[in-house]
């Protein structure tokens, strides 16, 4: 399930939203689109790039034609990490690291969860993304990615330009909002409270 939260520009958690409608109509203000797509078997190349990009074609040909001109598809790699893979410190630092990307991007989770971490107008957004969810960044939108201590997921990454995976630090101050762990752990409470009520 879908949840997207919003933090004030002081890191203060303002709103939060589960249901499809609501989370696209507050990504959209900041060009975000959200979707669900299935989850097919795709013999992925290894690294990233055109090859990548062709398998992808094959098994989502429709899904991305559906995106129209917001996206073409140029290269695609596949993300996946597991608890305890050693690779895991050296890549949050990475994905953490607030950075944008010089043309859109695509996430589609075929497995675990996610979050995204946008800047939007004065504040940020937290976007906790499941598997059979994509998520399209804009060109130039401020963000971040975290999946906590243990992660578990499996993403699909399709790129708009050939050479894949290419970040600019932002560098820029920000409060602190929640990483993964605890942006879950502070939603199932509010959760548990809505069903209480
Ligand atoms: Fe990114």
């Amino acid at each position: 399930m879908v949840a997207l939260a919003r933090f004030g520009a002081q890191g203060q958690w303002e709103e939060t939203w589960v249901c499809d409608g609501l989370v696209r109509e507050h990504l959209g203000p900041a060009g975000v689109r959200f979707g669900r797509w299935p989850v097919r078997p795709l013999a992925l190349p290894a690294g990233d790039g055109p090859a990548g990009a062709q398998a992808v074609r094959s098994a989502y040909g429709e899904e991305l034609q559906a995106l129209g001109p917001d996206f073409a598809l140029h290269s695609a790699d596949r993300v996946a990490v597991a608890p305890g893979d050693p690779r895991w410190p050296a890549l949050r630092r990475e994905f953490l690291a607030e950075h944008r990307h010089g043309d859109a991007e695509v996430r589609l989770f075929l497995a675990g969860t996610g979050l995204f971490t946008l800047r939007s107008g004065q504040g940020f957004l937290g976007l906790l993304c499941e598997a059979g969810e994509w998520v399209l960044l804009p060109a130039g939108l401020a963000h971040s990615f975290d999946a906590g201590e243990a992660p578990a997921f499996e993403a699909l990454r399709l790129f708009g330009q050939p050479q894949g995976w290419l970040a600019h630090p932002t560098g820029a101050a920000r409060p602190a909002l929640p990483l993964y762990d605890d942006f879950v752990a502070q939603l199932l409470e509010q959760v548990g409270e809505d069903l209480a009520e």
